[in-house]
């Protein structure tokens, strides 16, 4: 018997060993690096219709985490992110040179923004990646980066370094990974199939699911649909005057889905105005979307009809946390 038990032991300590080193490599080492990948060459043709669709999406995306308080892309600190990963900043994406992202070239903007690497294999973790994004629309983002328009334009500012705690780093080595670069083409939905057109606006370029899911790393890029908790909502983030915060349920769950809350028009108004149907204001990281067209936000109300319903109580959670938060209790 005790031999056994010493065997056991021996095993746990040889495995602890293991987690240790393992631990102290990750610290070491911190975010990893990939080897430098052979980018294709792009050459995005910039026109009107390519910057003004570019915009929409850099104002349903880019801008909420890389604007700074004048509306330029210089980078700044993601506030709404919990403590337990970090204080991470953003970085400065207009077109200066030197602090910019004036000297990538299109082809590197497009791996980037569909894998995560940069053109020495470094890897960027906390910017989300777009597999899914048709590859019209990735254009009309570079477009839009290379248009005149105001946020884009040369700003010489550094976003200082993000300092990423250890459970970041861990992640970055586990779960946090680089995706692959695929060539074949992705087409943007057919308009007239309006929940394809949803399912698109929501998961391939509204990154909505991310937020709205059940956890903030157990996630699928590739396959949203299969993230933990699809649109089930619940995670916990930090609003701008540092409250706790829940993302809302957005399945139609009858009891605590958005079923009984919202109609199409009512929805469409939250979603674009950030105005309930009772007249409360939807508070941050949750922003206003007046940029989309009422089309497009009806499509995301007609694709989430079809997601599977959970039961997610975020209002009662939500009383809770604030409950929690309150001294003396
Ligand atoms: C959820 C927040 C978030 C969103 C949305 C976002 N980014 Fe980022 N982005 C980041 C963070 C954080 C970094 C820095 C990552 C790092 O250094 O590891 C970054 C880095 C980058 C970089 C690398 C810059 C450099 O100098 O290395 C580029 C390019 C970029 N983002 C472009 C974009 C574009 C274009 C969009 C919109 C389509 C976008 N980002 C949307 C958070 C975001
Ligand atoms: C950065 C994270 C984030 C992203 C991305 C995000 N949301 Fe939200 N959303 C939230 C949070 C947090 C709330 C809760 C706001 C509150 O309670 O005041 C919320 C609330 C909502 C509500 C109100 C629900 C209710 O209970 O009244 C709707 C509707 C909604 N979001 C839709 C969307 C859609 C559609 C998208 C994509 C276009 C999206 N959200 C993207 C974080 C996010």
């Amino acid at each position: 018997m005790k031999k056994v038990f010493k065997f056991i032991g021996l095993g746990l300590g040889f495995i602890l060993l293991l987690v240790a080193g393992f631990c102290a490599y990750v610290a070491i080492v911190g975010v990893p690096t990939y080897e430098a990948p052979t980018i294709p060459e792009a050459n995005v043709e910039i026109t009107p219709a390519r910057i003004a669709r570019g915009e929409v999406i850099g104002q349903i995306q880019c801008m909420a985490c890389h604007a700074d308080n004048q509306n330029r892309l210089t980078g700044k600190h993601l506030a709404e992110v919990p403590a337990l990963f970090g204080k991470l900043y953003s970085k400065n994406i207009t077109q200066d040179k030197i602090k910019g992202i004036g000297n990538w070239t299109d082809g590197e903007i497009i791996y980037f923004l569909r894998t995560g690497v940069r053109r020495d294999g470094s890897f960027a973790p906390v910017m989300p990646q777009y597999p899914n994004m048709a590859d019209e629309d990735l254009k009309s983002v570079v477009a839009w980066l290379r248009s005149d328009r105001f946020p884009v334009q040369p700003a010489a500012i550094e976003a200082p370094e993000s300092e990423l705690s250890f459970v970041s780093k861990l992640l970055t080595h586990t779960m946090m990974k680089p995706l692959p670069y695929s060539t074949e083409l992705i087409n943007l939905p057919d308009s007239t199939d309006v929940v394809a057109l949803g399912r698109y606006t929501a998961d391939a370029i509204g990154d909505c699911y991310s937020c709205h899911s059940g956890d903030l790393i157990d996630q699928n890029k590739a396959h949203p649909e299969k993230s933990k908790g699809y649109y089930g909502g619940g995670i916990e983030m930090k609003s701008d005057d540092g409250t706790p915060i829940l993302t809302a349920n957005l399945t139609f769950d009858e009891k605590t889905g958005i079923a009984k809350k919202y109609t199409k028009e009512q929805f469409i108004k939250v979603v674009k105005m950030g105005v309930r149907p009772d007249g409360s204001i939807l508070r941050q990281p949750m922003f206003p979307r007046p940029m989309l067209t009422d089309y497009e936000v009806g499509a995301i109300y007609e694709y989430l009809k079809t997601v599977p319903k959970l039961e997610n109580d975020i209002a009662r959670k939500n009383e809770e946390l604030m409950l929690a938060e309150k001294p003396g209790h």
